[in-house]
């Protein structure tokens, strides 16, 4: 399925590219993280074509450090999708000018597999990249990054999201403004934060951050990397942890105001060893494994079973509002088996794996019911295999 959804060639200037697309009809472009994960299940057949993969994800950075979100490498934004890309112009751009959740040095380090050669090859890239997003998407200087628009989490319209862009959400043609906004301003974060002030310190988004610096910190030795890390990881205890519920939440705007709506960004510092394993249990215990919550009988819910916003299944513009991702379980399981839930694991494994069996890799499925929904041969539902 990978192989059928693999794209390589040549654009106008020459430059080569190879990515694997999400998914042929639905999804035609490179997508950052998207093709963190594709790479990350190619390594295990084909590591070849994972390098490819990643390479072509830098040869799309900007020379300041910017990985974008989407690339066009083959063909242009469909014209009617094509003003809701966030690109500097409406029309005939090669990529957009916002990124994604930056998963790269995650990505690079298993791929790389120990490869000494692979590694020193990413260096100066991931660092522009890393250094480029605590330059610019720290307007605050706290440790912790910024996201500008909901989509560049790649949780488009999580319902946390809600009361931050209300009617510029993802999924209402607001968007459009909000991404008319960021062309007049060239897309940068400290002039977007000082006039609008709709900027969030995501969860998810920081989590994969401080991982990612870690794996970047290893390959490189670099100890600006090790102590963004710690900053980062130390600023999502202290201002995004509740502790009275357990769980942590994003921070909106300056005011720094505390979204608390759960989803599965609440849970997603679990990844992170470093922190105090009572903070972790309690993800666990509290809220990943309870049935009323997350505990659903088909992979790991996006949202809470029990907040009011949650909705398990097929919604034309919605799909991060209660359904289960491969990629969520990707994460969230490798921590589980860690503290010792490997039961728990197996059976949100299983649970997934019986779903893609009977359904095919789907984009997401029903939590509920294991219904497969949205986009059909969806690549990264494939981590499944990699579980
Ligand atoms: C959807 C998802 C996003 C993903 C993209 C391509 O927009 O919300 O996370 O990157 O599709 O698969």
């Amino acid at each position: 399925m990978l192989r059928a959804g693999w794209r390589q060639g040549r654009r106008a200037d020459g430059t080569p590219y190879g990515f694997t697309c999400p998914a042929p009809r639905r999804y035609p472009h490179q997508w950052y993280w998207d093709s963190c994960f594709h790479a990350i299940v190619w390594r295990r057949f084909d590591p070849g074509t994972a390098r490819e993969e990643l390479r072509t994800l830098v040869r799309a950075m900007s020379p300041e450090g910017l990985v974008p979100h989407t690339v066009f490498w083959s063909g242009h934004a469909r014209w009617r999708r094509a003003p809701f890309y966030a690109t500097a112009a409406p029309f005939g751009s090669f990529a957009t000018a916002h990124t994604q959740t930056p998963v790269l040095g995650l990505a690079w380090e298993l791929v790389a597999d120990g490869d000494g050669e692979f590694v020193r090859e990413g260096l100066e890239p991931l660092a522009r990249h890393y250094d480029w997003l605590d330059r610019e998407r720290d307007p605050d200087g706290d440790g912790l990054i910024a996201i500008l628009l909901p989509d560049e989490s790649g949780l488009d319209d999580s319902p946390k999201y809600d009361q931050v862009y209300r009617r510029m959400s993802h999924y209402r043609p607001g968007y459009f403004w909000l991404v008319e906004r960021h062309r007049r301003r060239g897309y940068s974060s400290h002039a977007m934060v000082e006039r609008f002030d709709h900027h969030l310190e995501d969860v998810l988004v920081n989590a994969i951050y401080a991982l990612s610096l870690r794996a970047l910190h290893r390959m490189s030795g670099e100890p600006r990397f090790l102590r963004r890390a710690e900053r980062a990881e130390a600023a999502l205890m202290e201002r995004c942890w509740d502790e009275r519920r357990g769980l942590f939440f994003d921070l909106a705007t300056r005011s720094e105001r505390r979204i608390d709506v759960s989803t599965w960004s609440s849970l997603a510092p679990l990844i992170l060893p470093s922190l105090p394993e009572d903070v972790r249990r309690r993800l666990v215990e509290e809220h990943l494994l309870d049935p009323r919550r997350y505990g659903a009988p088909v992979g790991i819910p996006s949202v809470s079973m029990e907040e009011p916003s949650f909705r398990a299944g097929f919604d034309r513009f919605r799909c991060w509002r209660g359904p289960s991702w491969v990629n969520t379980a990707w994460l969230l399981v490798t921590p589980l088996r860690e503290l010792g839930y490997g039961d728990e694991a197996e059976r949100i494994v299983r649970s997934l794996a019986a779903a893609v069996d009977r359904e095919g890799f789907r984009e997401y499925y029903n939590p509920l019911t294991g219904k497969g929904h949205g986009a059909r041969d969806f690549g990264w539902s494939t981590l499944v295999v990699d579980l």
